[in-house]
Order: structure tokens, then sequence, then C-alpha cells
């Protein structure tokens, strides 16, 4: 089975390359306002998970990369390696805040909706999901090469892709009440990059 994340294959490719700093969530102060527990499901090299600590949350930093845990190290000690297609070990209730940004748009229909359910269980009563997803207009780059799976599902270049549109939010967070939807443009890795960002209660 191609497993692309499971094999380190993205942190060997992009660990030495210089990440923008675009902490987008500074605009969404406001949703971080109590102290508490925060999960960073697919955390990477944790930039967003030492911004989250600033504001004074207790942060989980989990992902499925050991290259990328190592960097996350430097400054919480809190992390795991996780595999979120599996069951989440965190019991029912726990977090305040789970936080995942572009990491949950590589999976199938079924694949992701069991994730966001998984992410809904561990939630406290009106937790917040907060995070982002790949937008549908990255299509246009990848359209030459890309390999239709499923409805925005794609294989491209040796990995899993899904993308949103509006509609593909609103359908995989209908059990949660829905705060905010935005659409994004910004840079990552030197690339122009379309995002949806979401804000969620449980
Ligand atoms: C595009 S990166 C985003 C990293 C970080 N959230 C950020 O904003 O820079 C996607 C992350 O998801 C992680 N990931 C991919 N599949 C995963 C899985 N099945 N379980 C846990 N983490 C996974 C990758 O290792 C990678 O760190």
């Amino acid at each position: 089975m191609n497993d692309y994340f499971g094999n380190d294959e993205y942190w060997k490719e992009h660990i030495n390359k210089s990440l923008e700093d675009d902490i987008w969530i500074d605009e969404y102060r406001e949703y971080f306002n109590k102290s508490g527990l925060c999960l960073d499901l697919g955390c990477g090299i944790g930039q967003y998970s030492k911004r989250i600590m600033e504001y004074g949350y207790d942060v989980v930093s989990a992902d499925i990369s050991n290259i990328a845990l190592n960097k996350v190290k430097e400054f919480n000690s809190n992390i795991i390696n996780i595999d979120m297609r599996k069951k989440l070990p965190f019991e029912n209730d726990k977090f305040d805040i789970v936080f995942a940004n572009l990491s949950i748009h590589y999976f199938s229909d079924k694949e992701t909706k069991k994730i966001i359910n998984e992410i809904r269980r561990i939630l406290k009563k009106d937790g917040l999901f907060i995070g982002s997803v790949n937008g549908i207009q990255g299509y246009e780059k990848i359209k030459e090469t890309a390999k239709v799976i499923d409805y925005h599902y794609y294989f491209n270049k040796g990995k899993f892709i899904r993308l949103f549109d509006i509609q593909d939010v609103e359908k995989y967070m209908s059990d949660f009440e829905i705060k905010k939807i935005d659409e994004k443009e910004t840079v990552r890795f030197e690339h122009k990059k379309n995002y949806i960002i979401f804000i969620c209660k449980k």
C-alpha cells in the first residue's frame, strides 16, 4: 500500500526547507480565549503547537512523522506518534480544542468521516475543532498529473490528496455547529496555496 506520510517521505523532503511564517490563527485569536488542553493533529514541525502554547494552552502535538516530532520535542515534551486513520488514543471528551492545519485532507471519504468522528469524540462538550484543508482551486496545479480516485479525491505524484470546496467542508462537519468557514490564499514552501479555514463547535 502507498503510505507517503507513514514512510515519512513528506518530512524527508521538506525538513530542511524554510517554512514561511503563516500563523493564520492570530486572526482567529478570539477562539483560543481559554486555557485548557489542545491536540495539534498532524502537527508537522509544530509551528502552530508553539503558538497555541504561547496563547496559554497545554498542547499535545501528534503526527505520524518521527522526523517532524523530533523538531517539536525542542519546545514541547508532550508529543505522540499516531496514525490518525486509526482510533485516536485519547479518551472521550478530553480536549478543549482539536487543531488540524492542512493535515486531514489526504484520506478517502470513509477515512475522512472516521477521523472527523474521532475528533468529535475526544472533544469536550462545546469544544472547538479548528483547522484548514486544501481548496479545490489547487486542482489547476495538479490536473495534468493527477489521477481521479473519487469525487474531489486524487492520487498525484506518489500521494493521495483531497481538495475541498465550501460544500464539502459543510458536509464533513455536519455533526458540528459550524462557527466559521473562510477561504484563504497563502504561500507555503514557496508555492501559492488556497485553503479553507473552519471553526466548528461540538
Ligand atoms: C502539510 S503537513 C502540515 C503540518 C502542520 N500541521 C503545518 O501546519 O505545518 C501534513 C502533516 O500531516 C501529517 N500526517 C499525514 N498523514 C497522517 C496520519 N495518517 N496520521 C498522523 N499524521 C499524519 C504529516 O506527517 C504532516 O506532518
